[in-house]
C-alpha cells in the first residue's frame, strides 16, 4: 500500500474540518457540482463517524502518526498488524474515497445499465460485486450509498439488492463488519433526541438490500482457483487504489492475475480501475530499469488480442486525471481531503 500523500491535521472540531488544499482552490469552479445530494454524502460520513466512534473519543493523532510511519516505510505488516491501526486507517482515509467512488459510480451509471438486467432471469435483481483490495471499506460504503441513491432517484432500480464481497490481503474483517452494520442499522441517537427525531431515524438501507462478506486473500500469490468462485459471476469487479500496488509487488504476477480474472468473468461484466494519476511501475531488464505507466500495462493485458483471437474487453470510459472535491458544508471529526485519480472502465466481451 503506497503511503497516503494526504496531510493529516486531525484536530477534532465541531466545525467542518476538511478544507480543499489551497493550491487546488483555483480549479474549484471548473469542477461540475456533485450529482449526489449533500444529505446523502453526510449520511455516509456519519456511518464512518459512528462505526469508529471509539477512535474519535480520544486524540486519534498518535495512532494516525504511527500508521503513517509504517506506511511510509512500506512496512505493511506493521501498518495493518493491529485492529486499532486498521480502524484509524479506515476512519481517516476511507470516508473521502467513499464519497469520491460514489460520484464515480454515478458518472458510470448509464454505461452500467446493461448490468442491471444481467441477473434478472437467473438470480432476481441481485447485483454481484467483488472489491479487490477493498477491505478498508471505502468501496463498501460507496456501493451502499449508490444503492440508496438509485432507490431515491431511479424508479426502476428501487428494491435493487447487492451481494458484495471485499477481498483483501490484510485482515479487515472487523472493519468491514462495522461498516456493513452502519449501512443497514439505525444510526445511534443521543438519549435526549426528540420523539420526532427518533421516529425519523432510519437505517440507510434495508438489511436485505446489501449482503457484504469479507475474504482475506492474497490475489497475487494464492491459487486463483480459490478466488475464482468469488468473482466468476460478478457483474462488477473493482480495483480501487490497488492495481498499482499489485504492479509494484510484481508486474508479471499482476498480468497473470488479470488474465485469470478475464477467463473467470462472464460477458457483460465490468471492471473498474481507479488509481493515482501518473502511476507507473518499474522492471529491471538486463540490468536496466524500465518504467511502465499503469494504464499502459493494463491496456496491454486487457485490450491487446492474440493474433486471430476475439477481443476480450472493450474500454467503456477512461479519464487520465479527475478530481473529487469535498463540499465544505460536510462535517467530519477530522480533516479529509479531495481526491485526484485516473479511471479506467472496461466491459467483458463475449
Ligand atoms: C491503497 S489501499 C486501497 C484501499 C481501498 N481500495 C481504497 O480505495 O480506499 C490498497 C489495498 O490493497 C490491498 N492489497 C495489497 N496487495 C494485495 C494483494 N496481493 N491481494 C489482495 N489485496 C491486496 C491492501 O491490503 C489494501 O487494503
Amino acid at each position: 500500500m503506497a503511503p497516503p500523500k494526504a496531510k493529516v491535521r486531525p484536530k477534532a472540531s465541531k466545525q467542518p474540518t476538511h478544507k480543499p488544499q489551497k493550491e487546488r482552490d483555483a480549479k474549484v469552479s471548473q469542477e461540475p457540482p456533485s450529482a449526489i445530494p449533500l444529505e446523502l454524502q453526510q449520511l455516509l460520513l456519519n456511518i464512518f463517524r459512528s462505526s469508529f466512534s471509539e477512535r474519535f473519543e480520544s486524540d486519534i493523532t498518535p495512532l494516525l502518526q504511527e500508521v503513517k510511519g509504517h506506511l511510509y516505510n512500506r512496512d505493511f505488516l506493521a501498518a495493518f498488524g493491529k485492529e486499532e491501526y486498521l480502524e484509524v486507517y479506515a476512519a481517516r482515509w476511507s470516508p473521502s474515497r467513499a464519497l469520491g467512488y460514489l460520484e464515480v459510480l454515478e458518472s458510470l451509471r448509464k454505461e452500467m445499465q446493461p448490468f442491471s438486467t444481467v441477473d434478472e432471469e437467473s438470480e432476481g435483481s441481485r447485483w454481484k460485486v467483488a472489491c479487490l483490495g477493498g477491505g478498508a471499506g471505502a468501496e463498501i460504503v460507496a456501493l451502499g450509498g449508490f444503492l440508496k441513491w438509485l432507490e431515491m432517484r431511479v424508479e426502476e432500480e428501487r428494491g435493487r439488492e447487492m451481494n458484495l464481497v471485499a477481498i483483501d490481503i490484510a485482515d479487515w474483517g472487523n472493519v468491514v463488519e462495522k461498516l456493513q452494520q452502519g449501512l443497514v442499522t439505525k444510526p445511534p441517537l443521543s438519549k435526549y433526541a426528540s420523539t420526532a427525531a427518533q421516529a425519523a431515524n432510519v437505517a440507510l438501507l434495508h438489511p436485505a438490500c446489501l449482503n457484504v462478506s469479507f475474504k482475506q486473500h492474497d490475489v497475487l500469490n494464492a491459487p486463483f482457483s480459490s478466488l475464482s468462485p468469488l468473482v466468476q459471476d460478478t457483474n462488477l469487479v473493482t480495483l480501487l487504489f490497488t492495481l498499482n500496488e499489485l504492479y509494484s509487488t510484481s508486474i508479471s504476477l499482476t498480468q497473470q492475475f488479470l488474465l485469470n480474472l478475464t477467463s473467470s468473468l462472464r460477458p457483460g461484466s465490468f471492471l473498474l480501475v481507479v488509481d493515482s494519476p501518473g502511476s507507473y511501475s518499474s522492471v529491471s531488464l538486463n540490468g536496466a530499469e524500465k518504467k511502465y505507466p499503469m494504464q499502459w500495462l493494463l491496456d496491454h493485458t486487457l485490450l491487446e488480442e492474440e493474433r486471430g483471437a476475439e477481443p476480450r474487453w472493450e474500454k467503456v470510459k477512461e479519464d487520465e486525471s479527475r478530481w473529487f472535491r469535498l463540499d465544505e458544508k460536510l462535517k467530519y471529526p477530522i480533516e479529509l481531503e479531495n481526491m485526484r485519480f485516473q479511471l479506467h472502465f472496461y466491459r467483458r466481451l463475449g
